[in-house]
């Protein structure tokens, strides 16, 4: 078995100056697809499960799918993440059900649209990682809130994130703050906002420095070398996957992701760990749509999911390589929380 907590992946991967990237999952073909994807790579890996995800499988459910394929895959490390959680009592009985790691999202008021102020975030974010690190579990916060330079809109697809306008200050982790921030809460991975949103619309074009400010980050890592920083929304939108799926009946309208290039600037710039669900979601659409097109008489789930699958696991494992992750599973041994809890 080999579950890994968030701290002690992230540590390893600033040892060596690459980045893991937490992949999003909700049932068993995306799992198979990330951990096939990880095996084949010789990659640590972070599942991310977000409340939405949590309600869709259950939570028995999902506790039982991460055992089941930790335990298929032993070779591959596995930080088992809640991600956006919005509460003390989300990230807690999400380390009941066994993560290795909670994100509390703190930007933004337990209704996970209003965006809170500076003395919540910190209160809210210090006592959940009081409670998870007593656990041995690590903890993600969040400085800044996440939404689109270009229109100053929040993330408006999937029930997480402002609905309401937001000024540049709010769009724009604010360097000093985050130093402020690392110090008051404990926390052992900051993510920051500069201008990535969740989902398949991110940027109306090809971003540049003006609607997505990597500057940011490098500022950030410049005060605060020893912290992981978390990229959210980190989706790169792949033409050719846009291509596929509207070649087949879908409506992707046109839209740009974060290149894989800036990704990698962040990387030399402290990025730890990189978020990425959309990605999955549109090979996953792509491979089911392509066989239902073609095969119209298909009805067995197990023949498009394959199709749908085999896209993922390839996307996955092209992150890999180019976050510099591939390679090193073999080269860590995870730690038991119990040993974790008594670092902090
Ligand atoms: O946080 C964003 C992820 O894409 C998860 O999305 O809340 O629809 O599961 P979700
Ligand atoms: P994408 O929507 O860009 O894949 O971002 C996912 C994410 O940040 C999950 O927390
Ligand atoms: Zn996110």
């Amino acid at each position: 078995m080999a579950r890994i907590t968030l701290r002690q992946l992230l540590d390893h991967a600033a040892d060596h100056g690459y980045a893991v990237p937490a992949f999003n999952i909700s049932n068993m073909e995306m799992g198979l697809a990330i951990m096939t994807a990880a095996r084949e790579a010789d990659a640590p890996v972070i599942l991310a499960a977000s409340r939405g995800a949590r309600a869709y499988a259950g939570d028995r459910l999902l506790a039982r799918l991460i055992d089941g394929l930790v335990e298929t895959f032993p070779e591959v490390p596995v930080c088992m993440h809640l991600d956006h959680g919005n509460a003390l009592a989300t990230c807690a009985t999400a380390i009941q059900h066994g993560f290795t790691s909670v994100m509390m999202d703190g930007s933004l008021l337990a209704d996970g649209k209003t965006p809170a102020d500076y003395a919540y975030n910190m209160d809210i974010t210090r006592r959940v990682t009081e409670m998870a690190h007593a656990c041995g579990v690590s903890v993600e916060g969040e400085l800044g809130v996440l939404g689109s330079l270009e229109t100053g809109m929040g993330d408006q697809e999937d029930g997480h994130g402002a609905t309401e306008k937001l000024s540049e200050e709010q769009l724009l982790t604010d360097p000093a703050e985050a130093e402020q921030f690392v110090k008051d809460t404990g926390v052992d991975a900051l993510a920051v906002a500069m201008g990535t949103s969740h989902g398949a619309y991110k940027f109306t074009r090809q971003p540049d420095g003006e609607i997505l400010a990597m500057s940011v980050i490098e500022e950030i890592n410049r005060r605060l070398p020893d912290t992981h920083l978390v990229m959210h929304g980190s989706s790169s939108v792949p033409e050719d996957l846009q291509q596929v799926i509207n070649s087949y009946g879908g409506d992707i309208r046109p839209t740009w992701g974060v290149p894989v290039d800036e990704i990698r600037r962040g990387i030399r710039s402290g990025v730890r760990k990189v978020n990425i669900d959309t990605d999955n979601r549109m090979a996953m659409t792509a491979g089911v749509r392509r066989v239902l097109s073609e095969t119209p008489g298909e009805f067995d789930p197990r023949k498009y999911l394959k199709e749908g699958k085999a896209l993922m696991q390839d996307l996955c494992k092209a992150r890999f390589e180019a976050f510099g992750t591939a390679g090193h599973a073999s080269r860590i041994t995870p730690l038991p929380p119990e040993a974790m809890a008594a670092r902090y």
